[in-house]
This record gives C-alpha cells, sequence and structure tokens, in this order.
C-alpha cells in the first residue's frame, strides 16, 4: 500500500491558508479595479491544446506533461499552464461575438513533471490574467503595472520586472535564420532535443536547460535587433509608458521565456531571494495564439504569478498574517449546556468560537484552550445561577467575573 505524498506535491495544511487567503483577496481586489472578472476552466484538456498552443518544442510539451487516455482513448492532459484553456473558454463560447475586449483572471493548480526543489513544484498553483480583443501598446503596459502593483500591495521588495520583445510574424522569421545559422555552426555540440530544436524552432535553443545552449546563447543573435519597425515602435511605447509611471524594469535582450505562442512584449519579475527558481510572474503578447487554434485573429497577452513562490518570498520577508482571537467557552457542569450554547450562538455573530466539552474537566477543557491559540476563556461555572460569568484573558492571564448581559462590551475591551 503507498499513501505517502507523491514527489512534487504537497498539502497546503490550515496554518498556511491564511496566507493563501492573504494573496487572493489582495490581488482580486486589485484586479476588479482593472476590471477583470473571474473564469475557472477545465483542470484537464485534451493534450492537443497544449501541443498547438503552449508548443511542440517547449520544454513543457516535449518532457513535462501529465498526458493520459481516458476509457474511450482520448487523450487528455492535466492542464500545466492556464493560458490555452482561456483561449479555448473564449473561442467555444464565441465571446468574440459578444465584446471587443475580454479581461479575465483565474486562480488554479497546474502540473508539471519537471525535478522538484524549493520553489519548483509538479503540482503547483497560477494566479493570472488574460486580456483579448486589445493589441496598443498601452495594454502591454498595463499589465506589468498591474503585476508590479500586487507585488507593492503585499509589500514585496527585491523585485525587478525584466522584459524584451520577440517580434512578431513579421519579423520573426529573419531573426530566426540569423539563429539557425549560429547555432548551426555548433550544432554537434548541441544535445539531441536542441539539434532537433534547431530545425524545428532554435528559439528554443536559447531557453534550453543545457550546459552547453546556455554557454551558446551568450553570443547568440538577440530578437530586439531583429524587430521591423512597428514592432521597434511597440516595444518603445511599453517602454516609455513604463516610465511614465516610474517603474523599475530592466530591457534583458536574452529573455525569452519558455512557451511557443510570445510575439512582441514578454516579461518577468525576478526575485533576488529564492535563489534559482527566480522568476515570480511570466508574461506576455500572443496575438497568433486565438488563430493557432483556428478562431479569428485576436491579439492577447495575459502573465501568471507562482502562488508558492511567491508565498516562500511573504514568508522570507517576514510577512505575518494576524489570526482572529478565538474565544473558548469552558462548560463545568453538563448542566450549563444551554446557557453554553446560547452564549456561543452569541457570540459567533462577532468572534470564533470553541465550546469545550462538557463532559471533561475544566482544566483538561483549559488545557484544550491553550493548545488551541484560544484569546479569552469564558467560564460557564456556578456564577451563571447568578446571571454572571468568569471571563479570562488567555493573553495577559487577568480575569474578571461580569453581569452576563455585559458579556459583548466586555469582550470589546478586552480584545
Ligand atoms: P510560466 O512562466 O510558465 O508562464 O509560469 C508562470 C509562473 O508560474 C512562473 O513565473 C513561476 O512563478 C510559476 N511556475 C511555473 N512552473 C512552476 C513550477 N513547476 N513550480 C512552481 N511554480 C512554477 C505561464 O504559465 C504562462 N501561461 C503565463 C502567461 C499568461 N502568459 C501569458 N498569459
Amino acid at each position: 500500500m503507498n499513501i505517502g505524498l507523491p514527489r512534487g506535491v504537497q498539502d497546503i495544511l490550515p496554518e498556511d491558508i491564511p496566507y493563501w487567503h492573504f494573496v487572493e483577496e489582495t490581488a482580486k481586489k486589485i484586479f476588479k479595479t482593472y476590471n477583470y472578472k473571474e473564469i475557472r476552466t477545465p483542470i484537464f484538456e485534451y493534450t492537443e491544446l497544449f501541443t498547438k498552443g503552449t508548443g511542440e518544442t517547449t520544454d513543457i510539451v516535449m518532457k513535462e506533461m501529465y498526458t493520459f487516455l481516458d476509457k474511450k482513448g482520448r487523450s487528455l492532459t492535466l492542464r500545466p499552464e492556464g493560458t490555452p484553456g482561456v483561449i479555448r473558454a473564449f473561442l467555444i463560447n464565441k465571446i468574440y461575438n459578444i465584446t471587443p475586449v475580454w479581461k479575465v483572471y483565474y486562480i488554479g493548480p497546474m502540473f508539471r513533471y519537471e525535478r522538484p526543489q524549493a520553489g519548483r513544484y509538479r503540482e503547483f498553483h497560477q494566479l493570472g490574467v488574460e486580456v483579448l480583443g486589445r493589441k496598443d501598446p498601452y495594454i502591454d503596459f498595463e499589465i506589468i503595472k498591474l503585476a508590479v502593483e500586487i507585488l507593492k500591495e503585499l509589500k514585496l521588495e527585491n523585485l525587478e520586472v525584466e522584459i524584451n520583445s520577440l517580434g512578431c510574424l513579421k519579423c520573426r522569421p529573419t531573426y530566426r535564420t540569423a539563429l539557425q545559422s549560429y547555432f548551426y555552426e555548433y550544432k554537434d555540440k548541441l544535445s539531441p532535443i536542441d539539434q532537433e530544436r534547431l530545425e524545428r524552432n532554435p528559439l528554443r535553443i536559447l531557453d534550453s536547460k543545457d550546459e552547453i545552449a546556455q554557454e551558446l546563447k551568450e553570443k547568440a543573435p538577440q530578437p530586439l535587433d531583429y524587430l521591423c519597425e512597428e514592432c521597434k515602435i511597440h516595444f518603445d511605447k511599453v517602454i516609455s509608458y513604463l516610465s511614465l509611471e516610474k517603474i523599475n524594469y530592466k530591457i534583458s535582450p536574452k529573455l525569452v521565456r519558455g512557451l511557443d505562442y510570445y510575439t512582441r512584449t514578454v516579461f518577468e519579475i525576478i526575485t533576488s531571494s529564492l535563489g534559482a527558481q527566480n522568476a515570480i510572474i511570466g508574461g506576455g503578447r500572443y496575438d497568433n495564439l486565438v488563430e493557432t487554434y483556428g478562431g479569428p485573429s485576436t491579439p492577447g497577452l495575459g502573465f501568471a504569478v507562482g502562488m508558492e513562490r511567491l508565498l516562500l518570498l511573504l514568508k522570507q520577508q517576514g510577512c505575518n498574517i494576524q489570526t482572529e482571537p478565538l474565544i473558548f467557552i469552558a462548560i463545568e457542569k453538563e448542566e450549563f449546556i444551554k446557557e453554553g450554547i446560547n452564549l456561543s450562538n452569541q457570540l459567533r455573530a462577532s468572534y470564533r468560537v470553541e465550546v469545550g466539552p462538557p463532559q471533561e474537566s475544566l482544566k483538561t477543557q483549559l488545557k484544550w484552550a491553550d493548545k488551541l491559540g484560544s484569546t479569552i476563556v469564558i467560564f460557564l461555572d456556578e456564577n451563571i445561577l447568578e446571571n454572571k460569568i468568569k471571563v479570562k484573558n488567555f493573553i495577559d492571564g487577568k480575569e474578571k467575573i461580569v453581569p452576563l448581559t455585559n458579556i459583548t462590551e466586555e469582550l470589546k475591551i478586552m480584545l
């Protein structure tokens, strides 16, 4: 029997959930102000959605997908990223007939068969946004601003925006040829997978984890030097808007990202505090993806935050989330249970309340109260016969007896 935890996945225990909620609520609040609405797409999709969209020569599709056949022999894949599912939803629901611009966000698990290490897992969570229907450079700037604003609101430090442009269908072929000729000279040194990429999609060699490819990448031609006039103007505008808003960025001419669909702007937000897994956010423009899936020509762009990495960073930078006070009602004798139920009903309108087991001794109940991290303990003992109640502040140890009718005011003073 193997009921252990599979490699690369983890439980998110109750102690950690407040951090998740804090990030999710903060992001949701900001998404709303930018007019994004939530979308929930399936965890698995037809495999082809990813091979066609994410890209056949990417590490994700070549090595990392959780693919299986269902009982009818159809090939399905646990989503390795959120973008293709959102585009599929856009197409299947014919959103393009309803609205000129579609702005959505999602939060959920993604799956990649990667080598697990700190900040890299086989099941991880992304919080992402996609915008469909806008080709103007302002929106490229705005999604970067949105990403920066979320991180700022979370008070995260040591972050840097890295940005690059990968060109479009018009200028990419010239760049591709230049890159291919460069790598051809070193063909024999490349790994078998990169040799295959050399023929099919040389851009992917720039993103290869192979050591030789990484060395060769240093002197390889860079996409920025091959941009057509329109792509140059687009990129310059994005950069100038970032400067206008005083968002610090670094042009990173070697940034190509690990997915095939990108055109023009790509960006990452990198931290210097997490070692190798330093990309907290990654995103970019994908002006041909909808057409790749057979839909009407629709520009698009988006980004995704890696939740686990973000939370590692939050904790590392000392984020401490206050838990709400806990009121523990210790019932000394079973005959006071009615008062216990009434009191818990009354207090639950404002507080977290735990009721102790009346069959246990007061001593045992107090031990529980302590272990559960109670802030206040209310004793239901003989005092109740005179409509009074003993209240103890568990933090400073002070206690007093107050009229039952005053309990709400008394708790307000104590907390
Ligand atoms: P990505 O760069 O592959 O982009 O992933 C985005 C973020 O997810 C990364 O920056 C990282 O924080 C996190 N991440 C990726 N893989 C793992 C992993 N194995 N373990 C933990 N965290 C991980 C995308 O997925 C694109 N769909 C983003 C996008 C949306 N582009 C346009 N729209």
